[in-house]
């Protein structure tokens, strides 16, 4: 059987990662971290892909496109958490593991970065840990396959 693939998404000016608002993300480049995600990937026995767009709807469309192709997800929206409905309700119809990520830890930043629009329909959030976020999400992601934990349709009402 061939290995688990595990797409990570990201989401508004993460590419401008390693210059922007260092202080809060660090010096690290989006590069950087997905090459992390993807030597845990190795690590774990799983593939990790990775696409990032400063666009909602490529990102949503993008979480259409891994439905039969991906069997988790793993997304860091940047902005979006905390506003786009849309994309809550396109992992909403995507039937497996979904992992919220954060560089930064967004409860103990501005108000408005206090809410989730995505935790919903998350399994689980992880936040706050840097660049090690990304080797812990994709560790993450791989437990709960090996737990044969998949997120099923109406998953706002299982969690
Ligand atoms: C972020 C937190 C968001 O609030 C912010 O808009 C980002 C990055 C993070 O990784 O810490 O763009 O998702």
């Amino acid at each position: 059987m061939s290995d688990p693939v595990v797409l990570v998404l990201s989401g508004p000016n993460l590419n401008l990662l390693g210059w922007r608002e260092p202080s809060v993300y660090g010096t690290d480049t989006l590069d950087d971290h997905v090459g992390r995600a993807t030597e845990a990937g190795r690590r774990v026995g799983v593939v990790v892909e990775h696409l990032q767009s400063n666009h909602e709807g490529e990102l949503i469309e993008a979480v259409h496109r891994a439905r039969g192709n991906a069997d988790a997800l793993i997304v860091n929206a940047g902005a979006l958490t905390h506003t786009s409905w849309s994309l809550h309700d396109a992992l909403a119809a995507f039937d497996g593991v979904v992992i919220e990520l954060h560089l930064s830890n967004p409860a103990g930043r501005e108000p408005f970065r206090h809410t989730s629009v995505i935790a919903p329909v998350a399994n689980g959030v992880i936040a706050g840990f840097g660049g090690l976020g990304y080797e812990l999400a994709v560790e993450a992601a791989k437990r709960l396959l090996d737990e044969n934990r998949p997120l099923d349709e109406n998953k706002e009402n299982q969690r």
